[in-house]
C-alpha cells in the first residue's frame, strides 16, 4: 500500500462491521507524528462532545516517539489535556519507577511535560502482591470514572495499542486464559513466554471503545500486520479487537505495511 494512504476500509469480521482508518506513512517518525495528530483530534473532539476524554495509553517502545510529539507541541496546541482521564491498557509486574514500567515510560516521555491533572492519572499497580485484587481495584476505578456504553461497559474515547510479533496487544498474549475473559474488564495473567505477570484490559473493555489506535512500525511487524489486519487470523489476539460501535485506527510506517 503506498505511503500516506488514508483509507476507510470497513473490516468485516463476520459479527459486526467495524470501521477502520488505515494511515501509512513513509517513516517511523512520520507514522508517530500522524498518530499524535490523530490522538489530539480524538481528545479534542471527546472533550468538546462530553466535557472529558477517557484515554488509555499503550506500553512498549513504539509509542515513545508519539508521546514525545504530543509533549513537543503542548504549548502551541489547543488540546484540553487537563480534561483527560489517563489510564493504561496494560502494565508489567514492576514498580512504577522501573525502567520496564509502561507508566514510567509514559511519565518520562509525555505526562511530565503536559498540563495534565495528576489526580486524573491512574497507574496500574501490576507490582502488587495480590495481582487479582489489584486488577479488581483497577476495574472499580474504571467503572467509577468512565461512562458506560449501551451494554453497561465503560466506553473509552481512545485505547492506544501496539502489536507484538506474536500478535498480542496490550497484554493479551496467545494461548492465555485472559483471551477467554468475557465479563471482567481488567485481569492479571502469568505470561509463560515471558516468565512474568502482567495486568491487562480484556477484549470486552477494548471492544467497547469509541476508538482504538494501533501504532505499528518496523519491517519486523510486516508479517503479523498482514495476518491481523488483512487475513483476520483469529488465532492472533489482536485480530479479535473489533469494536462494533467504534473505529479501529491503524497507523503504520511503510515497512510495517509492506505486505498489505
Ligand atoms: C507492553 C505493551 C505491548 C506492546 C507490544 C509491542 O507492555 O509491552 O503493552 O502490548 O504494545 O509488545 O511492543 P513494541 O512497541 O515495543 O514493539
Amino acid at each position: 500500500m503506498p505511503a500516506r494512504e488514508l483509507c476507510n476500509i470497513p473490516l468485516n469480521t463476520g459479527l459486526n462491521m467495524t470501521h477502520s482508518n488505515i494511515i501509512v506513512e513513509k517513516t517511523p517518525d512520520a507514522a508517530s507524528a500522524a498518530a499524535a495528530r490523530l490522538c489530539k483530534e480524538i481528545v479534542t473532539e471527546a472533550v468538546h462532545q462530553r466535557g472529558l476524554c477517557h484515554l488509555a495509553l499503550a506500553g512498549g517502545t513504539t509509542p515513545r516517539i508519539t508521546y514525545m510529539h504530543l509533549a513537543d507541541h503542548v504549548t502551541t496546541d489547543q488540546v484540553p489535556w487537563s480534561k483527560v482521564e489517563v489510564f493504561f491498557g496494560d502494565e508489567r509486574d514492576v514498580p512504577q519507577d522501573d525502567v520496564e514500567s509502561n507508566y514510567a515510560m509514559a511519565q518520562r516521555t509525555l505526562l511530565d511535560h503536559m498540563p495534565i491533572d495528576w489526580s486524573r492519572v491512574h497507574a496500574m499497580r501490576a507490582d502488587a502482591g495480590d495481582l487479582d485484587a489489584a486488577s479488581w481495584e483497577y476495574e472499580r476505578i474504571i467503572r467509577d470514572i468512565v461512562g458506560n456504553d449501551s451494554k453497561h461497559i465503560p466506553q473509552f474515547d481512545m485505547i492506544m495499542l501496539g502489536l507484538g510479533g506474536d500478535g498480542h496487544a496490550a497484554s493479551l498474549f496467545p494461548n492465555c486464559p485472559s483471551l477467554e475473559e468475557a465479563h471482567r474488564l481488567v485481569v492479571s495473567c502469568h505470561i509463560p513466554i515471558l516468565g512474568r505477570n502482567r495486568m491487562t484490559f480484556t477484549f470486552p473493555l477494548i471492544n467497547a471503545a469509541r476508538n482504538v489506535l494501533f501504532l505499528i512500525t518496523g519491517d519486523d511487524k510486516a508479517a503479523v500486520v498482514k495476518r491481523v489486519f488483512q487475513d483476520h487470523d483469529q488465532s492472533l489476539p489482536a485480530a479479535r479487537i473489533s469494536p462494533p460501535h467504534g473505529t479501529i485506527n491503524i497507523v503504520l510506517d511503510a515497512a510495517a505495511a509492506r505486505l498489505l
